[in-house]
């Protein structure tokens, strides 16, 4: 491989998002929020993709964003932690909730706002720069049940409210945005990631479209007032990236990867591009979608973003038949199961140079910086006799993605940064698991809720350390 040299202003760093790490899920004026309303368990799956409705907590469930891993309390010496391993990006979301609690009110809850503000200042005191998520797989719950979440033209409304309060109140502290998380997973996962239930009789495509549309608007329009607010903010689109492979050369399998990859970059081709894509027609017309687009709209969209942001964790793979094997769900998606490459206990491919090939098909269609600011390695982790976490395979993992990253950027193309996903271990968001874990630091936590929430440096900690401080260069 190439020389490891990244950029001068290349960012190294680890993600969280609110609902997974926070906890506190009542305090501070917080309301409820769709993740809060989420169980661990066998119902989980059905909530999250909005087949089965839930409105309210259940006596009987456990739900692990409660409680999470206590970073609301804990957030200084975690902040400590990421500054111990040299960061100098902190991704993390807010919970739109605890700063609108029902999610319609005009004014931000004062106290939500002072607990955002002690969390970028204490980054900034390491200068490590965050960069936020407004709207990370968490809609406020009073929205979901009055309006109907984001099938309801209104939420754009109460989205752009929100916004504006953001890059207000966190002006001269935050400069990188992501509006929606993994945007895409509207389509896949649309309950978990956008408040949206399905009655038996509706047109599934229909509402989840029309959401998806309300969405990309509410995007465009919060990218124009974070630019207003201050000429300097930077906001990026986010995918959930990792392509799809056909399954072989026959025509019609790699005609059905592209039409899987269609599915998920119809988000950020208007993102970026601020049109719809051609290709939108048809799918359209054959889901029996019919959007309502408003005057205006059009032109809104044209307030496209600064940098395209996306995930990596795993490639897929599609056939023609997606039924010839039994397939995986890959984040959040169906994939068939490459023979070509390694899996991890939950199945999601390993497979480096499918980063690369996304970074290169990203850039050849986009022509915008990248950002990489999700990528890691889920796995079973078990402290040692000596009470320590030997994690090799992880390690293996980061330096792979890091040097597949190394590749794309000789590749000639721009890239912001790097940030590994749960940086401390943290709630999966798809199992709601704690033994899925993702992080340098340990967390004494089980899937059940138990634990002393103690912190622990894991092997990987040092490793990671070492790269930051190397700028990339020693990856050993
Ligand atoms: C992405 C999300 O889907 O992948 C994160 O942005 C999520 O919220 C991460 O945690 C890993 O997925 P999981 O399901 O293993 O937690």
């Amino acid at each position: 491989m190439s020389e490891t040299i990244f950029p001068q202003g290349f960012l190294w760093g680890g993600a969280m998002a609110a609902n997974q790490a926070e906890g506190a899920y009542s305090e501070g004026g917080k309301g409820l929020s769709t993740a809060d309303v989420i169980p661990y368990g066998e119902k989980r799956y059905p909530i999250k993709i909005g087949r089965e409705k839930r409105f309210q907590l259940q006596r009987d469930e456990y739900y692990p964003s409660h409680d999470a891993i206590d970073f609301y309390h804990q957030y200084k010496s975690d902040i400590a932690l990421m500054a111990e391993m040299g960061f100098s990006v902190f991704r993390t979301s807010i919970a739109w909730s605890r700063l609108f609690p029902r999610g319609d009110e005009t004014t931000p809850n004062p106290e939500g706002i002072a607990y955002y503000q002690a969390v970028f200042n204490e980054c900034k005191k390491y200068h490590i720069e965050p960069l936020v998520t407004l709207c990370h797989f968490d809609v406020p719950m009073h929205l979901v049940i009055e309006y109907g979440s984001w099938r309801e033209r209104k939420m754009i409304d109460f989205f752009t409210t929100y916004a504006k309060a953001c890059f207000e109140a966190f002006d001269g502290l935050v400069k990188y945005w992501l509006t929606f998380n993994e945007i895409n997973l509207l389509l896949h996962t649309p309950f978990s990631s956008s408040g949206l239930w399905f009655e038996a009789d509706e047109n599934i495509e229909q509402v989840k479209y029309q959401a998806a549309h309300h969405q990309l608007i509410a995007s465009a329009l919060a990218t124009k007032i974070a630019h207003e607010v201050n000429a300097k903010n930077q906001v990026g689109c986010m995918l959930a990236g990792g392509g799809y492979y056909p399954w072989s050369p026959k025509p019609a399998d790699v005609w059905a990867a592209m039409e899987k990859d269609r599915e998920n970059l119809f988000f950020i081709d208007v993102q970026v591009r601020g049109i719809y894509p051609a290709y939108a027609q048809r799918i359209f017309r054959e889901k029996g979608v019919s959007l309502e687009i408003v005057e205006g709209d059009e032109q809104l969209l044209k307030n496209t973003v600064d940098f395209v942001s996306f995930s990596y964790y795993a490639s897929r793979c599609a056939a023609s038949d997606m039924e010839r094997d039994e397939n995986q769900s890959v984040n959040a998606e169906k994939s068939l199961t490459s023979p070509y490459i390694q899996h991890s206990d939950w199945g999601w491919g390993i497979d480096p140079l499918g980063l690369r090939l996304t970074a290169n098909m990203l850039y050849d269609r986009y022509q915008k910086p990248l950002f990489l600011v999700e990528n890691g390695l889920g796995a079973y982790d078990k402290l040692d006799e000596n009470g320590e976490i030997i994690d090799d395979y992880r390690i293996d993992y980061h330096r792979a993605h890091i040097q597949a990253l190394a590749e794309a950027i000789a590749d000639g193309i721009p890239v912001m940064g790097y940030i590994s996903w749960g940086c401390i271990d943290l709630v999966s968001a798809s199992t709601g698991e704690m033994s899925k874990r993702y992080g340098f630091v340990y967390v004494d936590k089980d899937d059940h809720g138990n634990g002393s929430l103690a912190r622990i440096r894991k092997k990987s900690f040092w490793w990671y350390q070492k790269v930051i401080q190397t700028h990339g260069r020693e990856l050993e």
